[in-house]
């Protein structure tokens, strides 16, 4: 028997591939799934994006190998530098503060192989994104769990974790606003973030792709817009949720030098860059397309409101989250998350994701993704409704 590596066997299955699964069968049978269950915006990539890629995609120069291969093309990082100064007022160095990506979630990976000791404590929030989870562990990094509640606004409290946990801890990610809970963090916590993270000399990880999804008049935040932030940490964003350009793989790291460096060395020794037509569109998107973002707030404030008046009616009140394209809402009757789940494939055929998938302190918690066209919304809220009738 071949082996197969030991820090595979700890990764639990990827909660997405799981459900992909149980999808995909239902549907072989015939049966009409709606999954609510993923956030994957359905709207198509704005047409000059997709038009610019096709230009530089003819361009013989750009069939070699990236340029400034692990770093990403000058002109990508100084984009991304005037987007950050536009968008938050925070200065940036291309030069040394601004790493390109395929995505937020491989930074995650390479800021734990950058900054993470095998046996080092990593802190992630419970409920938080499953892949945190899956970088430390292959890193051979121990995830320790920081609960988020409701009643402290999903924010966690750093005076509860113990101290010779923060004292061993030498990474963290936090996302905000937040996956799954939709939650959106305050300057005044990001001050207490930088005092705590400062204290123990913890690197923080802020992965940041849902920075612009917010509602309600709910403040555009950065992480870096806190005094001291970029002597603690970097920042994680990415196109794929603000231009619907989740296919494409492009996103940036920003903030400490150090952890860019250390990031860009995994990097250069893992792949060779993001293929150059796909950063001339991005730098297209971040100069050119920040009305894509309002008009998919219009969007997705108009299914928010369609879901939520519709979980009004079977009586699921909550105080709903002002933050990314999920609703985090509460399950009703005293049922686990999963057997509402189970319940709502069921009876209804639709798929939402259980709250546990997230973590321990999901129970009780559906999260409804709101990245499917309005029809098909509709259609999959009025089963739920006939279903719990
Ligand atoms: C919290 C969080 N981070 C990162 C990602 C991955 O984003 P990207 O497409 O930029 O890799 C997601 C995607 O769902 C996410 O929810």
């Amino acid at each position: 028997m071949l082996q197969i590596a030991d820090r595979l066997k700890k990764i639990p299955p990827y909660l997405f591939v799981e459900l992909r699964k149980k999808i995909n069968k239902a549907r072989a049978e015939g049966i009409d799934v709606i999954s609510l269950a993923i956030g994957d915006p359905v709207e198509p990539t704005p047409d000059a994006i997709i038009n610019e890629l096709c230009l530089r995609a003819r361009d013989p120069e750009n069939h070699r190998y990236p340029t400034d291969e692990e770093k990403g093309m000058l002109a990508f990082r100084q984009q991304v530098g005037r987007w950050y100064t536009t968008r938050y007022g925070v200065a940036l160095d291309p030069g040394s503060e601004i790493l390109g990506l395929i995505g937020s979630k491989e930074g995650c990976h390479h800021f734990i192989l950058g900054c993470v000791n095998p046996g080092d404590i990593v802190l992630m929030t419970d409920p938080g994104y499953p892949a945190y989870r899956a970088s430390i562990l292959m890193a051979g990094g121990l995830p320790y769990n920081v609960p988020i509640l409701a009643k402290n606004n999903y924010l966690p409290v750093f005076e509860d974790i113990p101290a010779d946990i923060a004292k061993k801890a030498r990474g963290m990610f936090l996302n905000y606003p937040n996956n799954p809970t939709g939650a959106c963090a305050t300057r005044e916590f990001f001050d207490r973030l930088v005092d705590f993270a400062g204290q123990f000399d913890i690197a923080v990880c802020y992965d940041n792709p849902y920075g612009e999804i917010l509602f309600d008049g709910q403040e555009r935040l950065s992480f870096l817009m806190a005094e001291g932030a970029k002597e603690v940490g970097v920042e994680l964003n990415s196109l794929s949720k603000l231009f619907n350009m989740a296919g494409w793989r492009i996103g940036m790291a920003v903030g400490n030098p150090d952890i860019i460096a250390a990031m860009s060395k995994v990097k250069e020794n893992t792949d060779s860059g993001i293929f150059n037509p796909i950063q001339y569109a991005g730098i297209h998107a971040l100069k050119y397309e920040a009305e894509n973002i309002d008009h998919m707030l219009q969007i997705y404030e108009r299914r928010r409101k369609m879901v939520i008046d519709s979980l009004g009616r079977i009586g699921i009140a909550f105080d709903p989250p002002k933050g990314t394209f999920y609703l985090w809402a509460p399950v009703p009757g005293g049922m686990s998350s999963l057997e509402f789940t189970n319940l709502l494939f069921d009876k209804a055929a639709i798929v939402v994701a259980a709250g546990t998938a997230y973590g321990q302190y999901g129970e009780g918690y559906i999260r409804i993704s709101l990245t499917v066209p309005d029809n098909r919304l509709k259609e999959a809220m009025e089963r739920i409704e006939r279903a719990l009738a």
